[in-house]
């Protein structure tokens, strides 16, 4: 394997600036590892647009609240390089909580109005705790560009957010879902369910496409969503946290399909939490 491995801000900084004095654009993929297709794709379209891709692996823990899986959360260093090596990727920052967060850290970022609802409300904190360790990656690698996934399309809409807000020049670019073949967004959380919970998880997705397929024959999100959660329950879901129609690029409410809109659930199968989304525009448009 040969993809090098950097632990410190330093280490990081001192790669990047070689770079950047041969004229090399830098790309950065900020993840928590457990990697999959999903985040191999990231890399991939960053390879696309820059010379040389950073991915970072962190679980953050700043993002998770005192019942959430911090501790469970699969950590598989070796094999992450090894995936990255074979996707081209030509750093790897996996960095310690105390060289992130060391003694006497006391800043947070707090993004109002798109950190708010959705995952906001059944996560407090969380987006404050994603919003300060992306800042702070940002400013630690200073890339051209940052790439995530729409498969956390709130989290996308923060990162947007904070980084316009605080005048961040990174160019921040979403990538689309990549999905099993039966439908299921890939997740590294995919891997806490059981077999009987993984035949069940396909529906998430399909409850969204019932609700994009309702919003399409003229039907409101009102009487859509709460039927869609109903049927999610019935299919063996624990709970669901939410089942919503959003603006595709405010998130504000959307009732009906007169704009772009995004679909937007999380649900709980099991002791898994999953969240999935999709896209649906009025026809024309
Ligand atoms: P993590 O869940 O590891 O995801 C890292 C990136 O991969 C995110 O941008 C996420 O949206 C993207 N991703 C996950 N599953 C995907 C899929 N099926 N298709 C495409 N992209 C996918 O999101 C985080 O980590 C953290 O919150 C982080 C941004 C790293 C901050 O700690």
């Amino acid at each position: 394997m040969s993809i090098d491995i950097v632990r410190s801000v330093a280490e990081l900084r001192a790669r990047v600036r070689y770079w950047r004095d041969q004229g090399l654009t830098v790309a950065l993929v900020p993840t928590m590892g457990a990697l999959h297709q999903g985040h191999l794709s990231l890399v991939s379209a960053a390879l696309e647009r820059a010379d040389r891709v950073v991915t970072s692996v962190f679980v953050n823990p700043s993002q998770f609240g005192p019942n959430e899986d911090f501790s469970r959360y699969p950590r598989q260093e070796e094999r992450d390089a090894e995936l990255l090596d074979g996707a081209g990727c030509h750093l790897l920052f996996a960095p310690t909580v105390a060289e992130m967060y060391p003694d006497g850290f006391a800043t947070t970022i707090a993004v109002g109005g798109v950190s708010e609802g959705l995952c906001g409300t059944v996560r407090p904190g969380h987006f404050a705790g994603v919003a300060t360790v992306v800042t702070k990656l940002l400013l630690q690698a200073l890339p051209d560009l940052a790439v995530f996934g729409e498969k956390d399309y709130q989290q996308l809409a923060v990162i947007r957010r904070f980084a316009r807000d605080l005048d961040i020049p990174a160019v921040i670019l979403g990538v689309p879902t990549l999905r099993e073949a039966d439908g299921l967004a890939m997740s590294s959380r995919n891997a806490y369910m059981t077999a009987e919970e993984r035949a069940i998880a396909p529906w998430l997705h399909r409850a969204l496409q019932g609700v994009a397929d309702g919003l399409r024959a003229g039907a409101l999100a009102a009487d859509l969503c709460p039927k869609a959660a109903d049927g999610l329950l019935k299919a063996g879901f624990a709970s669901v946290d939410y089942m919503e129609v959003r603006d595709a690029a405010s998130l504000a409410p959307a009732d009906r399909l007169d704009r772009p809109v995004r679909i937007l659930v999380a649900a709980r199968l099991g002791k898994t939490r999953l969240i999935d989304n999709i896209g649906a525009v009025p026809e024309g448009a």
